[in-house]
């Protein structure tokens, strides 16, 4: 069935860059001139292999880290810019889910502390209103009180990614972001974790940009899917349309390497040619000082299709039909 989703975008990512200056003189280029947008009540899924960008990208519109280029726009305003009051009301409309909640929660505090900060912090509630409002926050993700005078250590994973969900909406962002917030569940626990978020979204209105390495998640849960190779956006199109209409090799290339339990046990796996070891890094992102004076497509070197003039020039994302952009200049119609 076809959710509304509002059309006033609420968030621009404008010609992003982020590289990260090492200690060696070496600069890691993890996000590279990439945009995206973001409307009301949209939920967008970003896939790509690890070292892509993901997590620098979703941190970057988070206000965690700085872009080295480019303007990141929610309502409007240019989050880098955001100081004292504005700033602080940022952090409260979006909230974010990583994937190691273990960390998140310091391990001197309770559960309970843990989920009163939103209220102490943002709402100037008193304690006891607060305790209140933390006891509304566990039952809501199905848990029981006895869980708020535990502290990390005592929760299984599950649990303590339940504890991070309940933190993150109690105060309605309008911003949810998962930074592949159940990758490391197994998937019945995986799939409790998506209902409590989509029941929420569904209730809320609320906006979620999600990362996982899942595509039928992405699939399933994304009304638009972001696929990210070294830090570009290869292919943005319609969740509906991935299996059936991706055209970017990388994308195929992802598809074809899903496992299905009815597939032969000799089925052949698809593999990633070698890649170009001159500018990439072994994991992800790509070597500034190395990358200057190559023009060429970033996935050329493992590209099937890619001729000359692919190592010449840089494909831009380009419109192929409504709503579906595409980064390759072999697989797009309009060339
Ligand atoms: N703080 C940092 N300092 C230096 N390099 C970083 C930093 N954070 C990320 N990187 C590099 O940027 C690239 C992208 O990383 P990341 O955004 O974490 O990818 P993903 O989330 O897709 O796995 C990687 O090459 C990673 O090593
Ligand atoms: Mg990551």
């Amino acid at each position: 069935m076809e959710r509304e989703t509002g059309t006033r975008e609420m968030l621009c990512v404008d010609h992003v860059s982020k590289v990260f200056e090492l200690e060696n003189r070496k600069r890691i280029c993890a996000v590279e001139n990439l945009s995206l947008t973001m409307n009301r009540g949209e939920r967008v899924m970003v896939v790509g292999e690890s070292g892509c960008g993901k997590s620098t990208l979703v941190r970057m519109i988070a206000g965690i880290e700085m872009p080295t280029g480019g303007r990141i726009l929610f309502n409007g305003k240019n989050v880098p810019d955001l100081r004292g009051e504005e700033l602080r009301q940022y952090r409260r409309q979006v909230q974010m889910v990583f994937q190691d909640s273990g960390h998140v929660i310091s391990p001197r505090m309770t559960i309970g502390e843990f989920l009163r900060e939103p209220w102490v912090c943002f709402e100037r509630k008193s304690r006891r209103e607060a305790d209140e409002l933390v006891r509304y926050s566990i039952q809501r993700v199905g848990l029981d009180e006895t869980y708020l005078r535990r502290r990390p250590h005592q929760l299984s994973g599950g649990e303590l990614q339940r504890i991070c969900v309940a933190r993150a909406i109690a105060l309605h962002p309008q911003l949810l972001i998962c930074d592949e917030a159940t990758s490391a569940l197994d998937v019945s626990v995986q799939k409790q974790i998506l209902d409590l978020i989509r029941e929420h979204v569904e209730e809320s209105g609320c906006s979620v940009l999600f990362i996982c390495h899942d595509l039928a998640l992405a699939e399933n849960f994304g009304d638009r899917i972001a696929v990210m190779y070294r830090g570009n956006i290869v292919e943005w199109l319609s969740g509906d349309h991935l299996r059936r209409q991706a055209l970017h090799p990388y994308t195929r290339l992802l598809l074809d390497s899903v496992f299905s339990i009815y597939d032969e046990p000799d089925k052949p796996i698809p593999f990633l040619p070698e890649e170009d070891v001159r500018f990439c890094l072994p994991e992800g992102g790509f070597d500034e000082n190395e990358k200057q004076g190559r023009t060429g497509c970033l996935f050329c070197a493992r590209c099937e299709w890619a001729d000359e003039e692919c190592r010449k020039k840089c494909p831009e994302l380009r419109q192929v039909s409504p709503g579906h952009f595409v980064a390759c200049r072999k697989r797009s119609p309009i060339v």
